[in-house]
């Protein structure tokens, strides 16, 4: 008999084909996701798990996986994930990372020009049939072009958007508690800036953080007040970084010039007041949602969740000292 793997969300076909000729597969072909009770009885039985970010695996949860070798998440981030648990229950978890890299960049700097520009604005005033005249101060945003561009996290995503901000010769400046190395630096022209200088320095601030203790609400209130009043914030990292009732607020008063965001703190429910103000573009997180990535996103899960459960290493292994531990026992 096949092991069974469980998808708890809708995948990319392709993705459920390669599933079922290595698994018995029990697919929830829905978008509606599992609620915590249904995915522990759903789950039993099961080798592996396609994941994605809304299916919750607390410590709690994780303890109720008898018999699960893996949780395979179609998405690079895993904060949905107690790996360090996960670890101790002897779960491999993986995560879909480099294939979405610069879909993700792309739509970064989609939303900070479309913020800067105003790109949005202009489409409803077409629209909506205002556009009675052409004047000299019609829709006059932000240039993007040899302006200062701050990323928070230089990670692979982080890099990606640099490498966009160079094109538009910007100046690129980053922080990270990891300093990027000296050739990506050289490469990008990077420079290395305390958290307070970028604020105070950019013109547009670019989120790259993975979602930690740490970096929960990393932009608040105290954080935006330092940034320029001309400058935008980007955010397609993860909701939570930015306190999002501060953040309208701020652009409520104009504190900051506007905002460029695709997440939020509790997807998919948006702060209301973001919902009525005409200096942010928002977008239902989908930086990665290109065909071609969602597809290679899909594939990638179902690679990673066939390689373990065939007891093969999972290529995009999150905890690989499990792997170690398995080989050296
Ligand atoms: C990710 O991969 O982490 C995205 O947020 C979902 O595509």
């Amino acid at each position: 008999m096949k092991p069974a793997v469980l998808v708890t969300k809708r995948i990319f076909p392709q993705a459920i084909a390669f599933l079922k000729e290595h698994a018995e597969l029990d697919y929830a072909e829905s978008d509606d996701g599992m609620t915590a009770a249904e995915l522990a009885q759903r789950i039993r039985g099961k080798q592996a798990v396609v994941s994605q970010l809304m299916d919750k695996f607390t410590p709690e949860v994780l303890a109720t996986l008898d018999g699960v070798k893996a949780i395979s998440n179609v998405a690079v981030g895993y904060d949905n994930i107690d790996v360090p648990a996960a670890t101790r229950h002897g779960i491999f978890v993986t995560h879909t990372p480099d294939v979405l890299t610069d879909t993700t960049a792309d739509f970064a700097f989609a939303l900070l020009m479309a913020s800067a520009r105003r790109v949005v604005e202009g489409h409803h005033f077409v629209h909506s049939g205002q556009w009675t005249k052409w004047r000299v101060d019609l829709l006059v945003g932000q240039d993007v072009h040899h302006r200062t561009l701050g990323i928070f996290g230089m990670g692979r995503i982080g890099q990606a958007v640099a490498r966009r901000g160079k094109g538009f010769s910007m100046r690129v400046i980053y922080h990270d508690t990891k300093r990027a190395p000296e050739a990506v630096e050289q490469e990008l022209g990077l420079e290395l800036v305390s958290k307070e200088e970028l604020l105070r320095t950019a013109d547009f601030v670019s989120l790259h953080v993975p979602l930690m203790p740490e970096t929960r609400h990393m932009i608040g209130a105290e954080e935006i007040r330092m940034m320029k009043p001309t400058a935008i914030l980007v955010n397609s990292s993860r909701g939570p970084v930015v306190d999002e009732p501060a953040l309208a607020e701020a652009l409520e008063q104009k504190a900051i010039a506007g905002a460029g965001i695709d997440v939020f703190e509790n997807e998919p429910t948006v702060y209301p007041l973001l919902l009525k103000l005409e200096n942010v573009v928002l977008a239902p997180h989908i930086a990665s949602a290109s065909v071609d990535t969602r597809i290679k996103m899909s594939m990638m899960a179902a690679e990673n969740a066939v390689a373990a459960i065939e007891g093969r290493r999972p290529p995009n292994l999150l905890n690989p000292e499990l792997w170690e531990k398995g080989k050296n026992a």
